[in-house]
């Protein structure tokens, strides 16, 4: 095979290569059935069992990347997303990655923090203060759209040491744990914009067999989302008790029932359920006849 017919049947999706989403991004790729060959010490990780590549960059750098057609998919914080977004409207262009799907992980605020011991009298207190970040844009929209005439000091990083230099008065920076705002004695104010991982793909066309696996990673991305929660319940009950039984399972849809050889009363329920099952339910079904009961989380799923 030659290396332009290589290029285009493998997809190439990159991840942020060390921080917060690094980890449940490469969990969910797993979840998915992808087995990568490489850590992510290297630059790339190799798809063996799918014709689909990681490779591990900046968070900041995946947006441009996606755009410019040089990754065909991405994995980053609608944070980072927004923020690009803003910035191509600033120079005039617009962005052209598309987001396919918001994710269940990276949940994170980009918020307003000031030192712990100064007291915050709301949004007119900002006007003439100094505000540290990395998000420019996103914060530059936040006050125009509140009219607060506020001074944005952009930093490439290590904002939340900013006000103890004397450089700013307050910060406005991710917050997911808080721990970093702890231990930088900075207390949240005002949340600016509320994040997630989302995943954005390239504006070119893709060929035919590259297009498809972009739309089987979604469909297992969805599977995996939706088993997350999700239990296999089976238990016995009495067939008189089935109508209380369907209203104890937590977010279940139709269950099914299967006669029990020589107990004409009795069946087995199987169900999934779409919501965790916690012992009080199993307590309350106990009570209403149900018995042999086994919960089992779901593996996968594929509607
Ligand atoms: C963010 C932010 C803080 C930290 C907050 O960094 O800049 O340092 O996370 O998290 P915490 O509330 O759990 O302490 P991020 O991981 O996005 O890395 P980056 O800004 O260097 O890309
Ligand atoms: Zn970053």
């Amino acid at each position: 095979m030659d290396q332009t017919t290589e290029r285009q049947t493998r997809l190439k999706l990159a991840v942020q290569k060390a921080g917060r989403l690094t980890d449940p991004s490469l969990e969910l790729l797993a979840r998915c059935g992808l087995k990568l060959s490489r850590g992510r010490d290297q630059l790339l990780g190799v798809g063996e069992n799918m014709p689909l590549d990681v490779l591990f960059v900046r968070d900041d750098d995946i947006p441009d990347l996606v755009q410019e057609d040089v990754c065909d998919l991405g994995l980053v914080g609608l944070n980072v997303i927004e923020e690009k977004r803003l910035e191509l409207a600033a120079r005039g262009a617009k962005a052209r990655f598309t987001a396919l799907r918001a994710l269940d992980f990276g949940h994170c605020r980009l918020a307003l923090a000031g030192p712990a011991e100064r007291s915050y009298a709301g949004l007119e207190s900002l006007r003439g203060l100094r505000i540290a970040t990395t998000y420019p844009y996103l914060l530059q929209r936040f006050l125009e759209q509140r009219s607060v005439q506020a001074e944005i000091v952009r930093l490439s990083g290590a904002v939340e040491i900013a006000p103890r230099l004397g450089r700013a008065d307050l910060i406005c920076d991710l917050v997911s744990t808080g721990s970093t705002l702890q231990a930088n004695h900075l207390r949240e104010i005002e949340t600016v914009l509320e994040s997630h991982a989302v995943l954005i793909r390239t504006p070119v066309t893709l060929p035919a067999e590259q297009q498809d696996w972009v739309e089987r990673l979604l469909l297992r991305i969805e599977g995996v989302e939706q088993v997350k929660e999700s239990k296999y319940i089976m238990l016995h009950a009495p067939r008189s008790a089935l109508p209380e039984i369907k209203l104890l399972l937590p977010g279940s849809e139709t269950p099914t029932i299967i006669p029990l050889e020589g107990s004409p009363d009795r069946v087995a329920v199987h169900a999934v359920c779409r919501e965790n099952v916690f012992w009080e339910t199993l307590e309350s079904l106990k009570r209403v006849g149900a018995s042999a009961m086994l919960v089992l989380p779901v593996e996968k799923m594929l509607a």
